[in-house]
């Protein structure tokens, strides 16, 4: 992975909205298109409203006029790697391949690179998609 995409993760951390969980994380995705799209984490006084990064990342790029995840980084300040949660893997699944490379970082960079299929093993699959 070249280095934008890390930095690109650990920028978007800074635009957390997390007063609540005090738990910032960030993602980068490099879509299809070459363009680097970001998100984080934007929590909510009714807390389940909230969401993650990673899907604010994937709404950017959505609305940016892509729709493929060629690579995705993802960073939370507080832990030395944050792997994206259940709910998340299903998200980015949608728009990944089984071989598609996540990079888990810190804030000093990779430390962890996951595929998607080891990330969301067995996963929900229909003729539908
Ligand atoms: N969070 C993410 O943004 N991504 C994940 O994959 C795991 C959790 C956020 C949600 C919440 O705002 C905070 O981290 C604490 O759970």
């Amino acid at each position: 992975m070249s280095h934008d995409l890390f930095e690109a993760a650990r920028g978007a951390m800074a635009f957390a909205h997390a007063p609540y969980s005090k738990f910032p994380v960030g993602a980068a995705i490099r879509a299809e298109d070459g363009k680097v799209y970001t998100g984080a984490n934007i929590e909510n006084l009714s807390f389940p409203q909230g969401w993650c990064a990673e899907p604010t990342a994937i709404s950017a790029m959505i609305m940016g006029g892509a729709k493929k995840i060629v690579e995705m980084a993802v960073i939370a300040e507080k832990l030395p790697l944050c792997p994206p949660c259940g709910g998340c893997r299903q998200k980015i699944s949608e728009f990944a391949s089984k071989g598609t490379k996540i990079y888990l970082c810190d804030e000093t960079g990779v430390k962890k690179t996951m595929t998607m299929d080891e990330l969301l093993p067995f996963s929900f699959e229909t003729e539908l998609g």
